[in-house]
Parts: C-alpha cells; structure tokens; sequence
C-alpha cells in the first residue's frame, strides 16, 4: 500500500517598504482587512486582498484591482467553490510577469480527519484579464486520506533565525514526533540554510524510533535563507 507524506516546514517572512511620502494615494474603507496583502502590477495598478471581507454566508475573502492614477478600486469577480467554505481568499497574493501570472491563496477551513487536522488551501491562477475566470489549485479539495502518513520536516536553519528560535523548532519536531508513538508513522527531517542536510531518513527513523536522541544533536547550518532549492530538495 502506498503512503503519503506530509511536509512541514516553518519560514520566518520579512517585508520592507519604500514610501513616497510626497503624493500619497490613499484606498480607505473598501472592505474589512483590505490591503493586508498587496502586489503591484505593471504600470499604475495594483492587486489588493481583503482576506477577511464576509463577501456571503460561506464566502470570506475578496480581491479588488485598485489604480492609483485615478485612485479608484473595483472588486475582482470570482466564483469561489463552495466547499472552499469561509476561504480567506488573498491572504497571500505573488505576482510575475513574462507571462503575466497573478497567484492569489487562502486557507479553508480547517478539516478534522481522526486525531489530525488538516489545513486546506486554494489557489487562483490569473492571466493579465483579471476578470476572465482563473485556474484554480488544487482542482479539488482534498479528502480525509486513507492511507497511512508519513510526515518530513524541514528547518530553517540560516543565520536570520536566532538560536531560542531554532531550539523551539526543535522542540516542536520531537513533541511532534513523540504524539505518534504508537502509530506507524514515520519521521525524516531535513534543515536548509544556502546548504542543505538531511538529519534522518525515514529508514533512520524506523532503525531508531527515539525522538530525543535523533533531534537533540542537530546543530544549526546558518547561512542565507534558500528556501525555494530547500523545499525543492525536500521533495
Ligand atoms: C455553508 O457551509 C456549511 C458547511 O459546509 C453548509 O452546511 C451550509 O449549507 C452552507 N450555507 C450556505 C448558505 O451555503
Ligand atoms: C462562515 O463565516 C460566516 C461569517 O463569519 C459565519 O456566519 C459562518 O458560520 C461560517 N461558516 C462556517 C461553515 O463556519
């Protein structure tokens, strides 16, 4: 029988601004939570998240493209699907050009499935016709699995986490692990940093189920923060 498993990983985000503080356009009050994601997109307009706007009974999240040469906005038309119930779409909005890609995210409710919960996302696919309905990612939200799971954890182990940080990561993974003691779960666990390392495969962990002894020695890699070529590898 086959197995899935399940990836982890936690990723400390940093944001600066430049602002023009001389001609200011300011978008107000549009919706509750509006412009707590934003991405700019060629020329004057930008992409703006309003993940807690209560759009229906079910529906939660909006999306409006604001132009700030005439300092107007207007609400991105979606058919969100209804099993992505009370989804805080544009929670995270990213953004490319050559093609034209805008990718707008959320989170769903989360799932109970036995002892786990699940968290599911959903994703939109834009082309440069904001108003032409988007692809959507996964097609399908997932169901409870069947099969059995096996979790890898990834850690950030650049120089940009301090050491108490990266101790309670380590915290975590063995609370973590010593929750499934008496299941068939298995563990690996890999670090990143601008190098890469794997502490313990999942064969490793099967040899040696002891949570204690397989994460205590880890050490942290520092370096830059590869985050993409980490999760690249993980997978
Ligand atoms: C809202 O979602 C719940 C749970 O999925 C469902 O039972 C209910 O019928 C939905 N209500 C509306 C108005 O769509
Ligand atoms: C979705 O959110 C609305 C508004 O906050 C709430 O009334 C409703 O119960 C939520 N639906 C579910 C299924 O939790």
């Amino acid at each position: 029988m086959t197995r899935q498993v399940l990836l982890f990983t936690a990723l400390a985000l940093c944001h600066g601004f430049n602002l023009d503080t001389e001609n200011p356009v300011v978008f107000r009050g549009i919706a509750r939570s509006f412009g707590q994601s934003v991405v700019q997109l060629e020329g004057s307009r930008v992409v703006v998240g309003a993940p807690q706007e209560v759009k229906t009974a079910n529906q939660t999240g909006g999306l409006y493209q604001c132009d700030y040469s005439t300092a107007a906005c207007e609400p991105i038309q979606l058919q969100v699907p209804p099993e992505a119930v009370n989804m805080s779409l544009g929670l995270s909005l990213a953004f490319a050009t050559n093609p034209f890609r805008l990718l707008a995210c959320g989170p769903t409710l989360h799932q109970m499935c036995q002892e786990n919960t699940y968290l599911n996302g959903l994703c939109f696919l834009f082309g440069s016709n904001l108003q032409q309905p988007p692809q959507r990612f996964p097609r399908a939200l997932r169901e409870c699995p069947r099969q059995e799971s096996d979790i890898a954890f990834l850690i950030d182990g650049s120089g940009s986490i301090n050491r108490d940080d990266f101790q309670r990561m380590k915290e975590f993974v063995s609370t973590v692990m010593n929750q499934f003691t008496k299941s068939n779960t298995l563990f690996s666990l890999m670090q990143f940093s601008n190098a890469f390392r794997t502490h313990f495969t999942f064969k490793d962990f099967k040899a040696n189920p002891n949570p204690n002894l397989l994460v205590t020695p880890i050490r942290q890699l520092d370096g830059t923060t590869h985050t993409a070529t980490g999760i690249r590898k993980v997978v």
